[in-house]
């Protein structure tokens, strides 16, 4: 056995979408509901993330593809760790290597350090294009931390995420 998660998990969540989409969407790990249902982002953060991404015209089911950094869910939600995000990371570079994104969207600072081993906070590079191998990455919040942060108003998490995002879909309609 590689990685210990397997023996807690219940189904191992590769991801949901299109395969065949310009963007792919990159979060930390599956939490309970996904654990349950085997599909990625179905649970309460997923739903944020969906209603985030369609504010700006982005259908997460049609318009983009959705997976995570450690396959399957960690105990208690906590933070995989680096072996296993050592061990499981090989899966999310060969969806990447298939589906050949234009962009990809790393949602919260796991996604970012475990992808990009870019180690600065979420906050200091949210929102600016990363670019590497021709791929153009774009660092977002997580979901989870905009549904414990939900005030709209301009300047909030929220707001910012969805300019972060408005900069995505004007990409995605250049390329
Ligand atoms: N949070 C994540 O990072 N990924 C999921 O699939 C669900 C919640």
């Amino acid at each position: 056995m590689k990685c210990s998660l397997s023996s807690t998990r219940k189904n191992v969540v590769f991801g949901r979408g299109n395969p065949n989409s310009k963007l792919f969407v990159v979060g930390e790990g599956p939490g309970q509901q996904e654990d349950e249902q085997g599909v990625a982002f179905v649970g309460r953060a997923g739903k944020m993330l969906d209603s985030a991404f369609l504010s700006v015209g982005i259908d997460t089911n049609k318009d983009c593809y959705i997976s995570n950094i450690v396959k399957c869910r960690p105990p208690g939600n906590r933070k995989p760790h680096k072996n296993e995000v050592s061990e499981c990371i090989p899966w999310l570079e060969k969806q990447i290597g298939l589906i050949k994104p234009k962009v990809i969207v790393l949602a919260g600072s796991t996604a970012v350090e475990s992808y990009l081993q870019v180690a600065e906070p979420i906050s200091k590079i949210r929102g600016k294009w990363i670019i590497k191998d021709d791929i153009k990455y774009m660092p977002i919040f997580h979901p989870s931390y905009l549904l414990r942060n939900p005030s709209k108003e301009k300047g909030k998490p929220k707001w910012l995420t969805w300019q972060d995002l408005k900069k995505v879909k004007e990409e995605l309609n250049l390329t």
